[in-house]
């Protein structure tokens, strides 16, 4: 029996690269062997217990590859194609995808919260040699020929989540907008918000590389949250509040100064995975009648999103290989989880070769 390497979840702290049974695609299927995949902060969630998955799973949701596989029903595709796959695979025939709701993809009739996220969550996932694509016609993305796997490979998640702070905030030409939290998620939330057009884009951080890093990726200015009172300085700077403030860290500290930052009619854009109670200060709210809107959003996936994060960064638009400070092979995995969960060695991203 053919085999295949993989990063498999065991327990809480306990996970080892094994040998599994190599899967077989069914009808609507692929199987694609992976050339790059990295580790998500929700990959750290999972291994620390915060967040549950069951035991014997695959992790990761960042497919870089080559299609090995097709199963019966998926066209246009050939066998060797490279292919970027997104971390949320939506299955474009549900009601939730029908809905225009892609990440929030339900299987049969109904809607699903976090639904879309299969890989590494409901079925086995990215960090391994090869992975199975469900509904693989509406998620295989082929990769431009000039295009290397290390400038995609962070498309799959955190690009597509942070840029999405932005369009779900609304950004528009000339706006004001803060980025609560400069880690890979608000890095490209600060990318986002130069790409929609802000005038003006603040990033706020308490970790000097990051912050040096958020004025790469198009922050004008940089706040270290241990120095300032950051409502108050980003009210000053934006005279009177910003229009859209995008939070990407997840906690409550960050999601209130999101709120105080805004000015009345403004947009909170939340992209932050929370834990526990989330509140909301009636003052800062305006009582509620501030005019204030607050969106969530999922990392947005599927060909057609993966398609035009590719066509960014072909034209030159979005460089996140800046991000990419580490590298390792699928056997030292583990390593590499220690280096990207303690923050270790100005670490941002591992880009994991099976
Ligand atoms: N919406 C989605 O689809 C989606 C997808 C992936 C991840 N996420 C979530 O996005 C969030 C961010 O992920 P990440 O991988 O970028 O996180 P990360 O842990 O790598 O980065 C967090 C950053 O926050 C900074 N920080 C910590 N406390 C701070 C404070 N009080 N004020 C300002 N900065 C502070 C840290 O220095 C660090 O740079 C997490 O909640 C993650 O679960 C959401
Ligand atoms: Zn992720
Ligand atoms: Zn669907």
């Amino acid at each position: 029996m053919e085999t295949m390497r993989a990063h498999v979840f065991h327990g809480v702290g306990r996970t080892s690269i094994e040998h599994l049974p190599l899967p077989q695609p069914k009808a609507g299927e692929a199987l694609v062997r992976v050339t790059l995949t990295t580790i998500c902060g929700t990959d750290l969630h999972i291994v620390r217990g915060e967040y549950p998955v069951k035991p014997g799973l695959v992790i990761g949701h960042e497919p870089v590859g080559v299609i090995a596989e097709l199963g019966a029903g998926v066209a246009g595709y050939q066998i060797g194609d490279r292919v970027l796959i997104g971390a949320i695979t939506p299955c474009g025939q549900c009601r939730a995808c029908l809905s225009g709701q892609l990440s929030q993809c339900g299987h049969g009739e109904g809607y699903e919260a976090i639904g879309g996220w299969r890989f590494g969550n409901t079925i086995n996932g990215a960090q391994a040699e090869c992975l199975i694509v469900p509904a693989a016609q509406a998620n295989l993305a082929k990769i431009p020929n000039e295009l290397t796997d290390e400038q995609v490979v962070l498309l799959a998640d955190i690009a597509s989540t942070g840029i999405s702070g932005a369009e779900s905030g609304g950004v528009r030409i000339g706006d004001t907008v803060v980025v609560f939290a400069q880690g890979p998620i608000g890095l490209c939330a600060t990318a986002g918000a130069k790409l929609m057009g802000a005038a003006l884009v603040i990033g706020i951080d308490r970790d000097p590389t990051r912050l040096a890093m958020a004025r790469r990726m198009g922050a004008d200015v940089v706040l270290d949250a241990r120095e300032c009172d950051v409502p108050a300085e980003v009210r000053r700077l934006s005279g009177g509040g910003v229009d859209v403030a995008i939070e990407a860290l997840g906690q409550q500290a960050t999601f209130e100064m999101a709120l105080r930052a805004l000015r009345p009619g403004g947009t909170l854009s939340s992209l932050g995975v929370y834990s526990g109670k989330l509140q909301i200060p009636y003052e800062a709210f305006a009582a509620g009648i501030g005019d204030h809107r607050i969106v969530t959003t999922l990392c947005p996936g599927g060909k057609e999103r993966m398609r035009r994060l590719m066509e960014l960064v072909k034209q030159s638009r979005l460089d996140l290989t800046p991000l990419i400070t580490h590298r390792v092979p699928l056997e030292d995995i583990v390593e590499g989880y220690r280096i990207f969960g303690e923050h270790r060695d100005g670490v941002l991203k591992v880009a994991v070769k099976p």
